[in-house]
């Protein structure tokens, strides 16, 4: 595993005294910052902390693995229901592992429909026979309306085509023993895999909420997962001036309490690009939070926003140099890419293409984002780069929990819970009284008031 974070251009000597940062600065966070290592240690060891522990889960793997050679064998299709942080990760494990174009020339083919726009789901139903597609629902508590709607709207066709034995063609991830995906599952001999309670939905991509597509898919899965535990040794590091998760953490921070409340991730890799989505979930959802752990109001959070390079460079980068001097900006860098597809001048006569013959694209993008990075570092703008030696699944797995453990100390440093999201749970709420779940009838009646009184302004 080869992942570094290069944090010279928030430093005072890059990017100057008024936007950059002094050792000095991290030198205050130290003691809250051994203190939250302490109180994650401890929560870990009491099963509170699930997600510390999923690196070193090599068993569940094998069991992965051989489950996921059988599907292999069984079906044409891989349908992936989930929504959040019970997708997100998978897509972004697909999208960085396999070949871009994996769908056209490979088997089980992989979809992952985590909305519940009906012209979208039922494209696919169309293109897919039904019959031999493998229907993988994921949610922790079982009951969120996306995944139980999508659920619904594709047993139409299970039932239609397969009868009574529609349970062959499903597969579950959920808790251990909460929610209706499990009361269905005593009904029917449905194949269930189990998220562990302690291990909170965005935090939960190194489990079979994510790995059991990544095997099926034929990602190494153990490779995933030994990458990730070398990663949290690293962020475990009692002398944090080198533990990654709490330098990454103790960045942001400081720029938090300076006002800089935007967090762009931008990676200059396609492969990488549904990184940078996961991570707006994880972050976002962490860390936006109205109270903290005294139950003040205190409204904090930093809004992630993914770019592209160099894609974005023609869209937002302007904005990023010139704006306002209010974000921080992660780039993610690949050193080695897998194709190193080198240019010829073709057209001779065009001596103005003549710098490009000989180089090859990998060079061009980084040289790209290494021209992104000092233009933003010459206008005071703080931006680090996480380096990527390679994507590989032993750096993707390191990647994933360097940004989990990362959030957990955020949260220790806003003294804040990062782990639930009381916000998502009252829209959650919101979705079932309007769609006339039983138990939310007066929750419909307060919306409704509240709908009502907004007539008056719509034009
Ligand atoms: O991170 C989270 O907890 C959320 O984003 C959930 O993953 C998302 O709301 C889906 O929940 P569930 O897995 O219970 O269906």
């Amino acid at each position: 595993m080869q992942l570094k974070i290069d944090y010279s251009n928030v430093m005072n000597a890059n990017i100057g005294a008024k936007h950059g940062l002094a050792e000095s600065d991290f030198d205050k966070l130290i003691p809250a910052g051994k203190k939250i290592l302490q109180d994650l240690r401890q929560k870990a060891k009491d099963n509170k902390l699930g997600f510390y522990k999923l690196p070193s889960q090599f068993d569940i793997a094998d069991e992965l693995e051989s489950y996921a050679s059988v599907v292999k064998k069984r079906f044409e299709n891989y349908v992936h229901i989930g929504i959040g942080g019970s997708a997100l990760g998978s897509i972004a494990l697909q999208n960085s592992l396999l070949d871009s174009y994996y769908n056209l020339n490979n088997s089980p083919k992989m979809f992952f429909p985590d909305n519940v726009d009906p012209d979208w789901l039922n494209d696919l139903v169309k293109n897919i026979d039904v019959s031999k597609t493998l229907f993988h629902i994921v949610s922790k508590s079982g009951g969120t309306a996306e995944t139980a709607a999508t659920t619904l709207y594709f047993m139409k066709f299970l039932t239609d085509t397969l009868g009574d034995n529609f349970y062959k063609n499903l597969l579950f991830t959920t808790d251990p023993v909460k929610g209706l995906l499990n009361q269905i599952a005593r009904e029917y001999p449905i194949k269930c895999f189990r998220i562990p309670p302690s291990v909170g939905g965005r935090f939960s991509v190194l489990s079979s909420v994510g790995l059991i597509s990544a095997a099926i898919a034929g990602i190494d899965v153990k490779k995933l997962l030994s990458g990730a535990a070398e990663m949290a040794e690293k962020c475990d590091n009692e002398n944090l001036k080198k533990n990654p998760a709490f330098i990454y953490a103790a960045i942001h921070y400081i720029y938090m309490t300076r006002g800089k409340n935007i967090s762009v991730m931008m990676p200059y890799s396609n492969k990488l690009r549904d990184m940078a989505d996961w991570y707006r979930q994880l972050w976002a959802e962490s860390l936006g939070k109205r109270y903290d752990n005294e139950g003040n109001v205190v409204e904090v959070g930093q809004t992630p926003v993914k770019a592209l390079g160099t894609t974005d460079q023609h869209s937002q980068v302007q904005l990023y140099v010139e704006g306002p001097n209010d974000k921080l900006i992660t780039f993610l860098e690949v050193e080695k890419f897998k194709e190193n597809l080198q240019l010829k001048n073709h057209f001779t006569y065009i001596h103005e293409f003549d710098y490009l013959a000989g180089k090859t694209l990998g060079e061009l993008l980084n040289a790209e984002k290494m021209a992104t990075e000092l233009a933003l570092s010459n206008n005071h703008r703080p931006n680090l780069t996480i380096k990527f030696s390679e994507v590989s699944e032993e750096n993707i797995g390191a990647f994933f929990f360097l940004l989990e453990a990362a959030t957990a100390f955020a949260g220790g440093l806003l003294n804040i819970d990062a782990f639930n999201q009381p916000g998502v749970e009252e829209g959650k709420i919101a979705t079932y009284a309007l769609m006339g779940r039983k138990g939310y009838e007066q929750k419909k009646k307060d919306i409704e008031t509240l709908f009502n009184k907004k007539q008056a302004f719509m034009l």
